[in-house]
């Protein structure tokens, strides 16, 4: 099929090398000039494992080209909408700027019978809105909601074999057609028995922000749980691992620590509240607010430890902050609880040295007064506490023998769980961790 994405960010650049990947002859179109040119060259303009490889087997196909310029989706029977909705500045609603923006200039290119397909995650009712729109520019064209879940640092294979497919269509023929339409372009992993549920627009809508709200409110549960095991003296991570067995709960998303962060999750939760409160029935996902307020409270709490542990004050205390990412296999420093920590202390006096395998230079620009060290062990050299806030491989591999010979105290705040106590004990360190004794 021919295919177009509207927006290069980390969802549509994996969405197009995936589509293309599927045998589609995919355009995919940016307003950022560094994006396509990044793309244009075969190269992830951001941290994606697996994108590069994909991007160099798709450039052998010829099936991907890239563009700043929105007329080259002329054509296509089917475009996707990948565009961003951030948070407002002056509030917990998403903003639709991006998403108004790229309806407005792909609308005139749009072909009749074609197929619009939003997947970025909007306030519900955002879907009808704009299928008045399409159907007013471009009679006969239809507009579907088709809600993304991928992963980042699993993206591909979250787009390539995802868990569910979600169509949100209108009713009747249109309807029909845009599932059939769908159903073409995604054959591949309908044939692997992916599930796919064909649902009206608000519900589709309402599943891409359930589904992260009941994730926010997993995680945060069990870092409540983690603020009892701090004052009554439990383990969180034995709680985990114990609740965790009953398949009702899951063991998995129950991993105590800082908490969530990243371009989705925090937004997404506060968006949901604005839009519930729009339509009259906050009350119903008030304990959202519940769920951001502990999921802050962690940040918080980390800043308190490091105090705690070195003496009362941070002031002139050299600190290492491992991770700056929001998530490991990820250069996303958006809403990081990691990049948090760390300029919170800095501003409490402390020296901060912040390593990350991929996020320094995302994190520069958001926290340009930190230092930064590309070499682990040079940013381990002369610590009085060592920092682990994001959970990347080479901090849970890190031998603490040899970073006990590098830091100037072996004291190590493990704020993901992440690294073997008895081992850093072992080793004389001085271990704490968030919702552990
Ligand atoms: C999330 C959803 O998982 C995905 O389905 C949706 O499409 C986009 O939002 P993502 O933002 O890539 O994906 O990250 P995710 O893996 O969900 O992690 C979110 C945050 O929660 C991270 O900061 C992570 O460190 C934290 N987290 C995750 C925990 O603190 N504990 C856990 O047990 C799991």
């Amino acid at each position: 099929m021919k295919i177009s994405v509207v927006g290069l960010g980390y969802l549509g650049a994996v969405h197009a090398a995936c589509m293309a990947r599927l045998g589609h002859d995919v355009v995919g179109v940016d307003v950022d000039p560094a994006k396509v040119e990044a793309l244009a060259a075969g190269r992830s303009p951001f941290f994606e494992p697996g994108l590069d490889e994909l991007l160099a087997e798709v450039a052998a196909t010829g099936r991907l080209t890239v563009s700043t310029r929105i007329e080259d989706v002329a054509g296509a029977e089917v475009h996707f909408l990948c565009v961003g909705t951030p948070q407002r500045a002056d509030g917990f609603a998403a903003d639709l700027a991006f998403v108004d923006a790229a309806v407005d200039s792909l609308v005139p290119h749009v072909g009749t019978g074609a197929v619009v397909v939003g997947k970025s995650t909007v306030p519900v009712g955002t879907a009808s809105r704009l299928a008045d729109r399409v159907a007013a520019a471009r009679p006969g064209a239809v507009l579907a909601w088709n809600p993304e879940f991928l992963r980042e640092g699993l993206a591909v294979k979250d787009t390539l074999h995802p868990d569910r497919l979600v169509y949100g269509v209108p009713d009747g023929a249109a309807g029909e057609s845009a599932v059939s339409v769908l159903d073409e372009v995604y054959a591949s992993p309908l044939a692997e028995g992916v599930p796919r549920i064909v649902t009206d627009y608000p519900t589709a809508e309402l599943v891409k922000v359930a589904a992260n709200s009941f994730l926010a409110t997993k995680i945060s549960f069990i870092n409540a749980m983690a603020e009892l095991c701090e004052v009554a003296g439990g383990d969180v991570t034995r709680l985990a691992d114990a609740i965790g067995h009953d398949v009702r709960i899951g063991r998995r998303f129950l991993n105590a620590g800082l908490g969530f962060g990243g371009g989705c999750l925090p937004k997404d939760i506060r968006a949901f509240m604005a839009r519930a409160d729009e339509l009259g029935a906050g009350e119903a996902v008030a304990f959202l607010g519940e769920v951001d307020a502990i999921n802050t409270r962690r940040r918080a709490r980390m800043v308190e430890l490091a105090v705690e542990v070195l003496g009362g004050s941070v002031d002139g205390a050299e600190i290492t902050v491992l991770g700056a990412a929001f998530k490991p296999d990820s250069d996303d420093v958006r809403d990081s609880p990691a990049l948090a920590v760390a300029a919170r202390l800095s501003e409490m006096g402390a020296v901060v040295t912040v390593h990350d395998p991929q996020a320094i230079d995302n994190a520069r620009v958001k926290a340009p007064d930190l230092r930064y060290e590309h070499d682990l062990e040079a940013a381990l050299a002369g610590a009085d506490a060592v920092l682990v806030l994001t959970e990347w491989r080479q901090y849970k591999e890190l031998d603490a023998e040899r970073a006990g010979s590098l830091v100037a105290q072996r004291t190590v705040l493990d704020g993901r769980n992440a690294l073997d106590r008895s081992v850093w004990q072992a080793a004389g360190w001085q271990y704490r961790a968030l919702g552990r004794r």
